[in-house]
C-alpha cells in the first residue's frame, strides 16, 4: 500500500454518494410539481451565487448536492415536470436516466468497432429493431443496404445527411475541391432552423436553400416545389437535397412525403425525412399514415430525446446507402487502423457523423426499449395524444378562443381571438405563475400559443389544469378590457 495520498473517490465513497444522488433524484421526481415550472430567475442570479473562484481544496460530496439544492434548483426550468407543455418535450424515465448512468460508469468511447465492440453491435441492434418498431422501410436496416447510427441531435443528422446528399450529387468532388456555389437543397418555409445551419456549415450556402412554400395547413406543396427544382436546373444550378418534416416545430404540420418523394425519385434528389419529434407516434400503427411515403426517403431521423422517454441527448439517424453516408464522412488517419477496421466485417461509427469520439448512448434506449416494451410505449403515446385532442376539443368548444392549425398528434396551437396582445399577455401571466409553461409561435402572421402533451408524466388532471389556468388568465383581461 503506498501512502501517497488520493484525491480521487474511492468505490466505498462512490457507492455512498451514488446513493445520496439517486435518491436526491427521486425526491426530485416526487416533488417536482412544488416547484415553478420555469425557472423564475433574473439574468445574472445564479452566478452571483457563486463563489468567484475554484476552491483550492476539494470540498465534501454533501457540501455539493447541498448546493445543487440550493444554487442550482432556483435556474432549472422543469422539463420533467408534467405541467410542463412548451416547445417540444424533451422527456426522460427512470430507465433511460439508469441506462445514462451505467453509460457513464462504464465510459466508453466507441469511436470503433474494436474500442467497445458491444458499443457498436448493441447500438446497430437496437437501430434494427427501431426500423420494425416504427414501420420504417426494410432498406435502412443494417443487414440491407442501409443502417442506423445515433447522433446527438437532428441538427447534426440534417447536417449529416446533407453532406452525403452533397457528395453524392457531385461524385465526391466537394470532398476534395469544395463547393462551387451551385448545388441547391429544398427545405419548406416551416422546416426547422437546422437545416439553414446545416446549409451554412455544408458550404451550400443560406442563398441556395429554397424554402418552399406550404400550403394553408402549413405542409409543403410539392407542385411548387417541383417547378422551383426546374427554375434552378434551366439556371443551369445542380439540385441535391430535399428535407420533408413529418410534425414542424412550428405547428406539427406533416409534408406530404409520397409525393415529395416522387419528385425527388424524377430529379435524383436526395431525400431526408425530417420526423424528430413526431416520428414517435409511428410506434402506433394507426399514426403510420402520417408519414405515408417514407420509403421513398433516402435518410430518415428523430429523436428519442423528445418523446420516446429517453433522456437528451439521442437522435436516431437511418440511411438507405450506407457506403454514401460512409465515403463522405470516413477518413483513416494510421493511428485508428486496426485489424478490426482492415477487415471490412464491422461497422465503425467514427465514419457515420461529425464527431470521432462517442458516447454508449444505445445503452439507454436499450433500457427505455426494454423496461417499457413496446406496448408500454404504445400506451404512453396514444394516452398523449388523446389528451391533446380533448385539449382542442375545449378550445373548439370555447367561443373566445380559435384552433390555428390542424392538430394530427399531441401539438395543439390556438389562440384567444382578441388579438395578439392579449395571447401574449395570457402566455406571459401563466408562465410567470409558475403553474405550467407555453410557448408561442405566429401562424399566418398571428401570435398562436401552443400547448404539446409529451412529459412522461403528464396526466388528465396536469391538462386540465392547463386549460382552466388558461381561461381564468383570459377572463380575468377579459373584464379589465
Ligand atoms: C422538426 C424538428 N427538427 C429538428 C429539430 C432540432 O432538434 P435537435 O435539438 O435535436 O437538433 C427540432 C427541435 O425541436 C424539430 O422540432
Amino acid at each position: 500500500m503506498s501512502d501517497e495520498k488520493s484525491f480521487h473517490m474511492t468505490p466505498d465513497e462512490f457507492r455512498r454518494h451514488g446513493h445520496a444522488v439517486v435518491d436526491w433524484i427521486a425526491d426530485y421526481q416526487s416533488r417536482i410539481e412544488s416547484f415553478p415550472v420555469l425557472s423564475q430567475v433574473k439574468p445574472g442570479q445564479i452566478r452571483a451565487s457563486l463563489p468567484a473562484s475554484p476552491p483550492a481544496q476539494g470540498e465534501s460530496f454533501d457540501a455539493l448536492l447541498k448546493d445543487v439544492e440550493h444554487l442550482i434548483l432556483p435556474g432549472i426550468t422543469h422539463w420533467q415536470s408534467p405541467n410542463f407543455f412548451a416547445y417540444f418535450p424533451c422527456n426522460a424515465s427512470g430507465p433511460g436516466i439508469l441506462g445514462d448512468l451505467l453509460s457513464s460508469g462504464l465510459g466508453v468511447q466507441g469511436m470503433l468497432w474494436s474500442t467497445s465492440p458491444a458499443c457498436t453491435e448493441l447500438e446497430t441492434h437496437v437501430l434494427d429493431w427501431l426500423v420494425s418498431m416504427l414501420g420504417l422501410p426494410e432498406k435502412f436496416l443494417s443487414s440491407n443496404t442501409g443502417g442506423g447510427v445515433i447522433q446527438d441531435t437532428a441538427s447534426s443528422a440534417a447536417l449529416c445527411a446533407l453532406l452525403a446528399a452533397r457528395e453524392h450529387a457531385t461524385h465526391y468532388a466537394s470532398n476534395r475541391k469544395g463547393c462551387n456555389g451551385r448545388l441547391v437543397a429544398y427545405a419548406s418555409t416551416q422546416t426547422h432552423s437546422s437545416l439553414e445551419k446545416a446549409a451554412m456549415i455544408a458550404g451550400i450556402g443560406v442563398e441556395n436553400l429554397r424554402l418552399v412554400e406550404v400550403d394553408d395547413n402549413f405542409a409543403m406543396r410539392p407542385a411548387a416545389l417541383a417547378r422551383q427544382i426546374d427554375t434552378d436546373k434551366r439556371a443551369g444550378l445542380v439540385p441535391c437535397f430535399v428535407c420533408a418534416t413529418v410534425g414542424t416545430t412550428s405547428s406539427n404540420a406533416m409534408d406530404p412525403i409520397a409525393e415529395i418523394g416522387k419528385v425527388c425519385r424524377q430529379h435524383n434528389l436526395w431525400l431526408h425525412v425530417d420526423a424528430a419529434m413526431s416520428g414517435t407516434a409511428a410506434l402506433c400503427p394507426e399514426f403510420r399514415h402520417l408519414q405515408n411515403g417514407v420509403e421513398l426517403a433516402d435518410s430518415y431521423n428523430f429523436n428519442p430525446h423528445k418523446w420516446m422517454f429517453t433522456n437528451f441527448d439521442c437522435n436516431c439517424f437511418w440511411v438507405a446507402d450506407r457506403k454514401a453516408l460512409i465515403q463522405t464522412l470516413s477518413i483513416l488517419p494510421e493511428y485508428l487502423r486496426n485489424q478490426a477496421t482492415e477487415s471490412g466485417a464491422v461497422i465503425d461509427y467514427r465514419d457515420w457523423h461529425i464527431q470521432l469520439g462517442r458516447r454508449f448512448r444505445s445503452l439507454k434506449l436499450w433500457f427505455v426499449i426494454r423496461h417499457y416494451g413496446v406496448q408500454g410505449l404504445q400506451y404512453h403515446i396514444r394516452r398523449h395524444v388523446q389528451l391533446a385532442q380533448q385539449f382542442s376539443e375545449w378550445v373548439r368548444n370555447d367561443s373566445r378562443f380559435e384552433i390555428a392549425a390542424p392538430a394530427p398528434l399531441n401539438l395543439v396551437c390556438f389562440r384567444h381571438k382578441g388579438g395578439d396582445v392579449i395571447n401574449q399577455t395570457i402566455m406571459d401571466r401563466l408562465n410567470r405563475s409558475g403553474d405550467l409553461f407555453l410557448t408561442h409561435t405566429k401562424l399566418n402572421g398571428k401570435l398562436t400559443l401552443r400547448l404539446c402533451v409529451g412529459q412522461t408524466n403528464t396526466q388528465a388532471r396536469h391538462v386540465e389544469k392547463a386549460w382552466k389556468r388558461i381561461t381564468e388568465e383570459a377572463a380575468k383581461l377579459e373584464t379589465t378590457s
